[in-house]
């Protein structure tokens, strides 16, 4: 029997020490950007952004739309916000008007959301956790998938993708198991609007295949 995720979520994570730029933006910019509550009109979620290029893309693409982007990362976090905002201009410099930072676990923030509030998600080649024993770690569970579907939209796609072949056998099986969510067969080429990301480049550079999966909600 799969045990449901535990209860400890991921808080923000650091790799190594920051430098005085990253400390600023995490101190200076980060608090401007932070999700507050929900926005009028359409949102869409993106779980663990990395460095933030398919977040960018999305929001440039889709200014009708507000991203809520979530990263535990905190190089991550800064490499977004690197981008953002020029030295200097941590505390001051013009930011998109449609994206909002979650620098927490994203499912704390699904379970704060209100249900079918949701437009959008994107899991973009979440953190495999290979072995069999972690699986409950992983982002596609049947917990978190009840969660996101209560949280979106009927009609609402999820978008993900994944390069890793465990994952990519253990979402076949977790989704063709449920009924919340149409899930066809994952495609092998990415589809047409979706922007590329690092660890897609990573995959490719290493020989591997990623496939990617559009989910609809159903009801
Ligand atoms: C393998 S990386 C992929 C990054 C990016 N999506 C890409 O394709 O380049 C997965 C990222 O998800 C983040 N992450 C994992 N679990 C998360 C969670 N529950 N909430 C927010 N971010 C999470 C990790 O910190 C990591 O940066």
């Amino acid at each position: 029997m799969l045990k449901p995720p535990p209860d400890r979520l991921y808080g923000r994570q650091r790799s190594h020490a920051l430098r005085p730029r990253q400390e600023k933006l995490l101190a200076e910019t980060l608090p401007r950007l932070r999700f507050g509550g929900l926005p009028a009109g359409p949102v869409w979620l993106e779980v663990g952004f990395g460095g933030g290029e398919h977040a960018r893309a999305l929001i440039a693409a889709h200014p009708e739309v507000t991203l809520i982007a979530c990263e535990v990362f905190e190089q991550g976090l800064c490499s977004m916000l690197a981008a953002l905002v020029p030295e200097g201009g941590e505390a001051t410099a013009p930011l998109p008007g449609n994206l909002r930072l979650w620098d927490d676990d994203a499912r704390a923030l699904l379970r704060d959301l209100p249900e079918r509030s949701l437009e959008r998600l994107y899991l973009m080649f979440p953190d495999p956790w290979p072995k069999a024993r972690h699986a409950k770690r992983r982002f596609v569970h049947p917990d978190i998938v009840a969660l996101a579907a209560s949280r979106l939209k009927p009609g609402a796609e999820w978008r993900a993708a994944s390069d890793d072949p465990t994952y990519q056998a253990w979402v076949a099986e977790v989704m063709g198991a449920q009924s919340l969510f149409a899930a066809p067969r994952p495609a092998a080429v990415r589809p047409d609007g979706w922007p590329p990301t690092r660890y897609e480049a990573k995959a490719f550079a290493a020989g591997r295949q990623p496939l990617y999966w559009t989910f609809t909600r159903l009801g």
